[in-house]
């Protein structure tokens, strides 16, 4: 499952992506925000949707804010969540062999539309690479969280 969330700084972005996704063929689930609330907090939303994530190991999430930055500082509070800013279309790739990201961060002030909807189909499309040397810096990247 694709789960998408975003604070009043990602809510425009996150309303173009969705259509995009949709076009695409995706099927997401939307946890926020439902309307542009300029008082609501991020960590609601990352929160939100890591609890989502860690349940199935399948699942992706899209979370955005005004920069990325927010949304991913918060949702790698959660055990088994990798988040990663993605802001363009050489971090989205970096993001998905590299890092194995469950979670990508997008800014809707930092990142035009077409560039995150190109870095958001990159990160979907691209597989994990399983190399030895990614494998072992995640692993140690996760054994910080014991
Ligand atoms: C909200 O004004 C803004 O700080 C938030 O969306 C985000 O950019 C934080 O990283």
């Amino acid at each position: 499952m694709l789960y998408i969330a975003a604070d009043h700084g990602g809510y425009p972005l996150k309303e173009e992506l969705k259509e995009f996704l949709a076009k695409e063929g995706y099927e997401t689930v939307d946890l926020g925000a439902d309307e542009l609330d300029l008082a609501d907090d991020y960590p609601d939303y990352a929160l939100k949707l890591a609890e989502q994530v860690v349940q199935d190991e399948n699942a992706g999430g899209i979370l955005i804010c005004g920069t990325g930055q927010g949304m991913c500082m918060a949702a790698n509070k959660v055990a088994g969540i990798r988040a990663v800013v993605v802001y363009n279309e050489f971090t989205a790739q970096d993001a998905a062999d590299h890092l194995n990201a469950n979670v990508i961060c997008l800014g809707g002030r930092v990142t035009d539309a077409e560039t995150a909807k190109k870095a958001v189909k990159i990160w979907l499309d691209t597989e994990f690479s399983e190399d030895e040397r990614h494998i072992r810096r995640l692993r140690k990247a996760e054994e910080m969280e014991e």
